[in-house]
């Protein structure tokens, strides 16, 4: 197991190319399964959860060409097999996507159901409940969720809560069923909307991406004669977490490919906090030449603040002015990355979904542990600005996530170094 080592309190300065989004490819890979004559996928981050993903797909019968130095994924389904195993599954919550591709191409899907996770309980309650509206049966054996169906149908849906995840294994699953489907209050993140602009390069009929209302009309077939490419959208996650970087250590960076859109409620808070974030012609500078301010920050779906910057903004208002309050609305239990940062001299106080963070003038380096990938990335934050040497340890979270984060932090002038824990 491996862990990052920081020596903390140095400025950073340069560029930082943001990579592809993990979020975005996972869905899009995983609707390669209904690409019959295969696709060409672009950009794609070299990340412990895209090689898991690229197995699975092998694993369900489909050809596949992983180039990892290049981003690029070949997937050409051959024979396609209807069962996601259990070994796979528990390491990557994501595989449940492959569930609406499975059902809505073979009519029988069986997933191992994901088990617990630290940062919530995170059911699909809501996946399955929709799907049956489109005429899937669902039983749980043996830990694994079985679905059947004699065809799936077109359906009007609407969703208790946007949730990423369903909303993106409906929309693979009805791009394939008999007739329209309408989906209300799906979830508008970006990475939904890369999916319905992918599937619609594979010829499906998808409108209304980036809205609460989806209709898809669905195609019996998907790619027949076309072989089409698609890049990937960049990662917002990564480029957040790259400009409270900028901005905790009184630095200055180009971000590029950085995908400003998609990040306005982010920038919107970082800018309240001081950091002067300015679109440039290759990319977005983001730097930060006075104390921080004080913010308070409340979790939602897009287009408001990303529950997956949350765990960042809390390193940064650790050290600003004043204080704040982070209220996290979208997962019961993510303030794991609080306690530790209080082990580093923060001063957090948490209360059920509230954390009141006040500034403290530094943080101390310590020894701390990462508990889930958004977490580890406020950790290393942190410990950018910490006085002496922090080490992060579990970073096999960060890897899920992070696009050779300490390489990149490395050439822009971070102390940072990978060493093994033993
Ligand atoms: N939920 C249910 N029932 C469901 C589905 C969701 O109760 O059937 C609840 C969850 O328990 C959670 C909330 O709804 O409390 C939101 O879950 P959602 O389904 O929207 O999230 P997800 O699809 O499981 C994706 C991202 C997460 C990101 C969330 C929210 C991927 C692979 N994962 O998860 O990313 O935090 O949306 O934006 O896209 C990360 O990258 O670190 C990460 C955790």
């Amino acid at each position: 197991m491996d862990k990052l080592v920081i020596e903390g309190g140095a400025r950073l300065n340069g560029k930082i190319r943001v990579s592809g989004s993990k979020n975005a490819a996972l869905p899009i890979l995983m609707a390669g399964i209904m690409a019959e004559n295969g696709v060409h996928i672009s950009n794609v981050p070299d990340l412990k959860d895209i090689h898991t993903t690229t197995r699975l797909l092998s694993m369900l019968g489909c050809e596949v060409e992983y180039n990892p130095e290049k981003g690029r994924v070949f997937i050409l389904p051959r024979r396609i097999i209807p069962e996601a195993p259990y070994d796979l599954v528990r390491t990557m919550r994501a595989s449940v996507l492959c569930l609406g591709p499975l059902l809505g191409l073979l009519g029988q899907a069986k997933v191992a159901m994901p088990g617990c996770c630290a940062i919530g309980s995170r059911p699909v309650d809501m996946h399955l409940r929709a799907l049956e509206q489109m005429g899937a049966e669902f039983e749980l054996k043996d830990g694994y969720i079985i679905g059947r169906c004699s065809g799936l149908h077109g359906a009007h849906i609407q969703f208790d809560f946007p949730t990423v995840g369903g909303t993106e294994n409906l929309i693979m699953a009805a791009a394939t069923a008999d007739g329209e489907t309408v989906l209300e209050n799906a979830a508008r993140e970006p990475e939904v909307a890369d999916l319905c602009n992918f599937l619609n390069c594979c010829g499906a009929k998808i409108s209304g991406q980036g809205t609460s209302v989806l209709r898809i009309t669905g195609k019996s077939r998907l790619c027949a004669d076309a072989r089409p490419e698609y890049a990937v959208m960049p990662d917002r996650i990564e480029a957040g977490t790259y400009m409270v970087a900028a901005g905790i250590t009184n630095g200055e960076l180009l971000l590029e490919q950085c995908p400003l859109k998609a990040l306005d409620a982010v920038i919107f808070k970082l800018r309240e906090m001081g950091l002067e974030i300015t679109p440039e012609n290759d990319g977005v500078r983001v730097g930060c030449s006075h104390p921080l301010c004080d913010v308070d920050v409340m979790t939602l779906p897009f287009p408001g603040f990303p529950t997956d910057m949350q765990a960042q903004i809390m390193a940064l208002m650790t050290v600003s002015r004043g204080s704040g309050i982070i209220q996290e609305t979208v997962f019961e239990n993510r303030f794991m990355h609080a306690l530790e940062m209080i082990r580093m001299g923060a001063n957090i106080k948490l209360s059920g979904q509230n954390a009141m963070v006040r500034g403290v003038k530094r943080l101390k380096g310590a020894p701390v542990m990462a508990s889930d990938l958004r977490a580890s990335a406020g950790l290393v934050l942190a410990g950018l600005v910490a006085e002496g040497s922090t080490e992060v340890r579990r970073i096999y979270h960060l890897d899920r996530g992070y696009e050779r984060m300490e390489e990149k932090l490395k050439l822009v002038g971070a102390r940072i170094k990978r060493t093994e824990d033993k």
